[in-house]
C-alpha cells in the first residue's frame, strides 16, 4: 500500500481520533481550563507514540506544556521541524450563534465543526496523518520532529525560552507550520508573509475612587474620557498611525512584489460578503491586501470603564483600561513599537489622569521566499494534493513565536496551511473542511517525498 491508499483506507479512523482530541477543550487563555490544557497535550503524547514516532514527551513549562516527537531513522536524509499548536481559542456563546457544542464535534455538509477544527488541532493533525501514512507503509522519505505549543493563543510566551534552551533538539533543515488559510480548495495558495504583533494594555486613572457624576463632573478629568482622548490620537483621520516613529522601519516592497500581490486582490465583495460592512477603512495609498499584508497597524481590542450594566448609574469612573494591538511588517520591531507607542500614550496624557502602559506579549513577522527549494517543493505538492498550482499571498494573522524559531535554528520555513477563509477561526462555528483534511493531508505527505528529491 502506498501513503495515499492508506490515508483513502483511514480515513473514518482519522476522523473519529481528531474528534476525540477536539472535544478536550484546551483554551490556553482562561486559567480554568489549565487541566484540560495538560489533558490535550498527554493525549497528543500518546497519540504520537501511537503513530510510531519513536520518542514522545510533554516538557512542563512555567505555564502550558510543550509536546516534543520525532521520528529520525533516514539518516542522511532532511530533517523537518513541525510546528503548530493545540491550544484553541475560548468558545464563549454569549450571542448564542454556535449551532452545535463548540466541544463535541459533528460532521455537517462536509464540514468537521468544532472549537480548533481548523486553528490548529485539525491543521496540525492533518500533518500528524499524513507523516503517519509514511511510517505505517515503510516510506517514511525524511526525519521528522514535531513541537507542539499550547500558548500560541496567548502569546506563546514560555514557547520563546524552550526554543533558546533546546536549539539543539530542535534542530531541522526546514520548519514546516500548517496554521494558515488557502484561497479556496481550486485555488491553494502558500503565505509567504505572516505580521508580526505586540499586544499591550493602557491604563488611565483619576480620582482614588469612584465619584458621583453630578458631585464632580466637571471638575474632575474623566478617565475614561482621557482615554478615549488618547486612543482617538493615534489615528489621524484618513487612517494613519500618528505614533511618531511608526512607520520608520517599514519596508516599502517593488513595485513588482505590489504587482505579484495584486494577483489576489481582496476585494471589496468579498469584505461586503464576510463581514456584513460595507465601507471599508484604512490607510490611504495601499490596496485592502496590502493593508493587510505589507502595511502595520494599531487596533483597540477592548474598552472597559464605569457603569456597563443594566440601567444608568451616574458614576465617575477612576480607571480606564484598553488593550491594544499592533500587526506589524518586516523590518519593524515589536519591543521598539511597544516603546514608541508607550512614549506617545505618556506624552498624549494630560496632567489631570496618570497613565501606565504595559506589555503582554510580542512576536515577530515572518517571511518566507517564494523561490526557495522548500517552498518550491511545497507548491508542487500542493499541485500533487489539490489539483491546481498554489498562488503566494501574505496574511495578516500572526504566529507569534515563528519568527523566533526561524531566527534561532537558522532555517527557512514553509507556511503549508490547510484552513479556508470562512472556517471561522475565533468565531462561532469554527469549521475545517473534510476535503481540506484529506488534499491536506495527501499535500503534506507528497511534500515530505519531494523533499528526499
Ligand atoms: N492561526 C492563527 C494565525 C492566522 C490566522 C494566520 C489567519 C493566517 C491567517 C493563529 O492561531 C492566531 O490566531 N494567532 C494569533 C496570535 C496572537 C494571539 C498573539 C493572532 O494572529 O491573533
Ligand atoms: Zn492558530
Amino acid at each position: 500500500m502506498n501513503p495515499y491508499e492508506y490515508q483513502e483506507a483511514h480515513r473514518a479512523d482519522f476522523l473519529e481520533e481528531l474528534k476525540e482530541w477536539l472535544r478536550i477543550p484546551s483554551i490556553s487563555t482562561l486559567s480554568a481550563h489549565k487541566d484540560d490544557v495538560r489533558r490535550a497535550a498527554e493525549w497528543l503524547r500518546d497519540h504520537f507514540l501511537r503513530i510510531g514516532m519513536t520518542r514522545a514527551e510533554v516538557f512542563p513549562t512555567r505555564g502550558h506544556p510543550i509536546v516534543y516527537a520525532e521520528w529520525l531513522g533516514a539518516p542522511g536524509a532532511p530533517t523537518v521541524l513541525i510546528y503548530g499548536h493545540y491550544d484553541v481559542q475560548p468558545a464563549d456563546d454569549a450571542g448564542n450563534q454556535w449551532l452545535s457544542d463548540p466541544f463535541e464535534p459533528v460532521v455537517r455538509d462536509g464540514n468537521l465543526y468544532a472549537r480548533g477544527a481548523t486553528d490548529d488541532k485539525g491543521q496540525t493533525f492533518t500533518q500528524i496523518k499524513a507523516v503517519q501514512s509514511l511510517l505505517a507503509t515503510g516510506n517514511m522519505p525524511v526525519n521528522v520532529k514535531f513541537v507542539i505549543e499550547g500558548e500560541e493563543e496567548s502569546g506563546s510566551t514560555n514557547m520563546y525560552p524552550f526554543v533558546e534552551e533546546h536549539a539543539g533538539l530542535l534542530a531541522a533543515d526546514v520548519v514546516v507550520v500548517s496554521d494558515t488559510q488557502i484561497l479556496t480548495l481550486d485555488r491553494p495558495s502558500i503565505v509567504i508573509g505572516l505580521r508580526g504583533i505586540v499586544y499591550m494594555e493602557i491604563e488611565v486613572r483619576g480620582p482614588r475612587q469612584a465619584l458621583h457624576s453630578g458631585v464632580y463632573g466637571g471638575i474632575v478629568h474623566n478617565p475614561a474620557q482621557a482615554l478615549a482622548e488618547i486612543l482617538a490620537a493615534l489615528h489621524d483621520r484618513d487612517g494613519r498611525v500618528t505614533v511618531p516613529g511608526f512607520y520608520d522601519d517599514v519596508l516599502e516592497l517593488s513595485p513588482a512584489e505590489r504587482a505579484a500581490l495584486a494577483q489576489v486582490p481582496f476585494t471589496l465583495e468579498r469584505l461586503q460578503r464576510d463581514t456584513g460592512v460595507s465601507v471599508p477603512w484604512g490607510e490611504p495609498g495601499y490596496e485592502l491586501h496590502e493593508r493587510l499584508g505589507i502595511r502595520p497597524t494599531l487596533e483597540i481590542n477592548g474598552l472597559v470603564s464605569g457603569w456597563t450594566g443594566e440601567g444608568g448609574k451616574t458614576v465617575l469612573p477612576d480607571t480606564a483600561l484598553a488593550k491594544v494591538s499592533c500587526r506589524l511588517v518586516p523590518r519593524q520591531d515589536p519591543h521598539t513599537i511597544y516603546r514608541l507607542v508607550a512614549d506617545h500614550v505618556a506624552a498624549l496624557t494630560p496632567p489631570t489622569v496618570r497613565s501606565e502602559t504595559r506589555l503582554l506579549h510580542a512576536g515577530n513577522w515572518v517571511v518566507a521566499e517564494a523561490d526557495s527549494p522548500y517552498v518550491q517543493a511545497a507548491a508542487r505538492a500542493y499541485e500533487f494534493g489539490f489539483g491546481a498550482a498554489p498562488v503566494y499571498t501574505r496574511d495578516g494573522g500572526s504566529i507569534p513565536v515563528l519568527g523566533a524559531l526561524q531566527r534561532v535554528l537558522g532555517t527557512p520555513v514553509v507556511l503549508m496551511g490547510f484552513g479556508l477563509p470562512d472556517d471561522n477561526l475565533h468565531a462561532p462555528n469554527e469549521k475545517y473542511s473534510l476535503e481540506c483534511f484529506y488534499r491536506g493531508m495527501k499535500t503534506a505527505a507528497r511534500f515530505y517525498q519531494e523533499l528526499r528529491r
